[in-house]
């Protein structure tokens, strides 16, 4: 295992206006090259977290932070500063910097070679010269991990990012993902899809279930999957319910609230 790429220790956090902390006391180590699944009920502070993670918070959401948080041995915005950390959210449209797909791609110095790779794969050949502004959410979505992509940032945080990517592309980026990490890059995949969470457990990710804004159970992905416990949270047991080849018994996701 690589060094420590995300250190997190004790992170409280609120929302200024809120009396009520959305982290509470969430540790976290991940090290380089790791992949890893962040998952959780919705409202569990898995945005917030990567909010944290990138200098978001406090630099534009406001409110009463403590802990510890350092990114590739930085505080997170040194680390967005020096290039270090790449977050791609739910919203394509608020991750472009440029008006066209080529433009947005060629930035940050990605050389051509990982541009034109990463546009083939991900079918953003014929849109190169397009005005982002006119593409659909799905490939407004394609050219946000695209850029993100060709960065090869020592940290990549995609925070429900591929809900909208379809085959063949939902396998090309998945397949981007394992090859970043085998080049040493860190990738936080966000997301509550048993689709993909499946796909990522197969390829050795670690995964990471925050529940009531802290970490409530850390552990290889597919054994947390396949392995049955009486004591499982909720949600770990939705998501093992899961008929794909390979596993068993039902599909179904576990809505529960953080507690
Ligand atoms: N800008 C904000 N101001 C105040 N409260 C917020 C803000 N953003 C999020 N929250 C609150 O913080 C809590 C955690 O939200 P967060 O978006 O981090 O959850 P999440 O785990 O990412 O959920 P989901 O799975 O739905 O994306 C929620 O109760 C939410 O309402
Ligand atoms: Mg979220």
């Amino acid at each position: 295992m690589g060094s420590a790429v995300v250190e997190v220790t004790n992170l409280r956090f609120r929302y200024a206006g809120s009396s009520e902390y959305v982290l509470r006391g969430l540790d976290l180590t991940v090290s380089s090259g790791e992949l890893v699944i962040v998952t959780g009920p919705t409202g569990s502070g898995k945005t917030t977290l990567c909010r944290v993670l990138t200098g978001l918070i406090p630099k534009l959401y406001r409110g009463e932070l403590t802990g510890w948080v350092r990114v590739a041995g930085l505080s997170p915005v040194d680390a967005v500063r020096a290039g270090k950390v790449t977050y791609v959210g739910p919203n394509p449209e608020e991750q472009f910097l440029f008006p066209t797909v080529d433009e947005e791609l060629r930035s940050y110095g990605v050389d051509e070679d990982a541009v034109k790779e990463v546009l083939t794969s991900l079918g953003l050949e014929a849109l190169r010269s397009s005005v982002i502004f006119k593409l659909s959410m799905g490939e407004k979505q394609r050219v946000a991990l695209a850029a993100a992509i060709a960065r090869a940032p020592d940290l990549l945080i995609l925070d429900e990012a591929i809900a909208l990517i379809d085959e063949p592309y939902l396998t090309a980026v998945l397949d981007h993902v394992v090859k970043l990490g085998r080049q040493g890059s860190t990738v936080l995949l966000v997301t509550k899809a048993p689709h993909i969470i499946r796909r990522l457990a197969e390829v050795g990710a670690r995964l990471i279930l925050i529940v009531g804004g802290a970490v409530k159970v850390v552990g290889d992905a597919r054994a947390l999957l396949t392995t049955s416990a009486v004591d499982a949270h909720p949600f770990l047991v939705g998501l093992r319910n899961i008929t794909v080849p390979g596993y068993s018994v039902a599909w179904e996701v576990v809505q529960c609230r953080a507690s």
